[in-house]
């Protein structure tokens, strides 16, 4: 048990948020026995275990899980250590052949349910029941991913996500493939790496070369449940315009090169054929609609040929994504027919040390046979160049939580509008820390 005065780390009546809960490894033991041991995350995606046999390995924290597809529409889960004397079974992700998990030490042989279907000298050991099986995690499946959860008391996977997956199932998560999946380890509490990408306000201290194409103002913020969302007001969403904090008039500005900027800025989450198509209308002007409803109109098109179904998006929701918070790890940009999803973790017990996974997700085309994705491991993030605004967000983390360790610092002073998602995340934090 942690010995964390948990009065001093949980957040008060007004609503400062102690930097202890980025910085203290007790505190990290805290979130380790009640968070992460009782919430539902991410395990891996159904596609990475397309083939009866095929497995991923889960870390979290100490431990490690194993996701196992036992038969084709079967995915088992569970903890990742030998029945006889502990040893982890398998790493990684990969398949399992013969049908067999077989333990690298005195080859006892569990099959892909988890049951342990052979010991070796078995005469030798004192008789053991005959239904002897790994230990099991709670796993389900949802959007494509598979989740599991340590707690076996978890509410039904559907009612955590609650509503998630009302307002995300025109998107069809589960008929996305991933196409990347690169991984990295950055230096700062989990928290952080997932706060730099829940909210808006930082876009023009961090980020100010995409002001001139990027309305950062006109976001709203709503929490959902015990997660959240933001994206762009309705209203906001019909006009192609800069930052309002750049003060510019209308006609000071060019919409073509915003809406460029735009979809070039966003790192692969529009399509070559969808690329394309700006120069084309930006080209060939018309009187009476505007760029951005052209646009909408071409994509819509694209995107049906591509089999995406599209008639349940709204024309703006062709151009602004849903960035969704899955409390409490995973979060991104999610458009019709593709999505970045960032997935963080704590890198063991480290509090200044986490692994964030970024997975890009694609519509695949009719007919299209799943590559199988090879997983890029990064243990240093300045290893690759992530783009100019990964870089910047990657390059604030570790000044993010060194300073807060300063003596001289108080909490964190949040704004009660664009870091709204920030705080509730905290305030949701709380509840399962204070409900042992
Ligand atoms: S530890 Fe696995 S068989 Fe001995
Ligand atoms: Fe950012």
């Amino acid at each position: 048990m942690s010995d964390i005065d948990l009065e001093r780390v949980l957040i008060g009546d007004d609503d400062v948020v102690p930097r202890a809960r980025y910085t203290s490894a007790q505190f990290g033991t805290l979130e380790f026995e009640r968070l992460w041991a009782r919430v539902w995350q991410v395990a891996c995606r159904e596609e990475e275990i397309a083939a009866v046999g095929d497995f991923c390995e889960y870390l979290i924290g100490d431990q490690s899980i194993l996701v196992v597809r036992s038969a084709p529409d079967v995915v088992g889960a569970y903890h990742n250590s030998c029945l006889h004397r502990g040893t982890r079974l398998a790493e990684g992700s990969g398949h399992f052949d013969n049908e067999c998990i077989r333990c690298r030490y005195h080859a006892w042989r569990y099959d892909l349910d988890g049951r342990l279907i052979e010991i070796v000298d078995p005469e030798e050991f004192a008789p053991m029941p005959d239904d002897v099986r790994l230990g099991q995690v709670h796993v389900d499946r949802w959007g494509g991913f598979v989740w599991v959860s340590l707690d076996p008391s978890a509410p039904p996977l559907l009612e955590y996500l609650d509503p998630l997956p009302k307002l995300l199932a025109p998107y069809h998560l589960d008929r996305m493939r991933m196409r990347s999946y690169r991984a990295t380890v950055l230096p700062a509490n989990w928290k952080v790496a997932v706060d730099a990408f829940n909210e808006g306000y930082h876009v023009q201290g961090t980020h100010p070369q995409i002001l001139p194409w990027t309305d950062d103002v006109s976001l709203e913020y709503e929490p959902l449940g015990i997660h959240s969302h933001y994206g762009r007001l309705p209203n906001a969403r019909r006009k192609l315009r800069p930052s309002p904090r750049l003060g510019l008039a209308e006609g000071e500005y060019d919409e073509g090169e915003i809406l460029a900027s735009f979809v070039a800025g966003l790192g692969g989450l529009f399509y070559d054929d969808e690329l394309a198509l700006i120069d084309k209308i930006r080209s060939a002007p018309q009187d009476g609609e505007t760029m951005l409803s052209r646009y909408q109109k071409g994509r819509r098109a694209l995107l049906a040929a591509r089999g995406v179904e599209v008639d349940d998006f709204a024309d703006d929701q062709l151009t602004s994504a849903d960035d969704v918070f899955f409390f409490p790890n995973m979060v991104g940009p999610i458009y019709p027919g593709s999505a970045i999803i960032f997935r963080v973790r704590p890198n063991g017990l480290d509090p200044d040390s986490c692994i964030k996974d970024t997975w890009f997700l694609e519509w695949p085309r009719e007919g299209e046979v799943h590559k199988p994705v090879q997983r890029r491991f990064y243990p240093d993030w300045t290893e690759r160049d992530w783009g100019i605004i990964t870089n910047q967000d990657y390059a604030n983390m570790e000044h993010v939580q060194v300073g807060m360790k300063s003596r001289g610092g108080q909490g964190l002073r949040l704004n009660t509008r664009q870091e709204s998602n920030v705080l509730h995340m905290h305030r949701v934090i709380d509840r399962y820390l204070i409900d042992s």
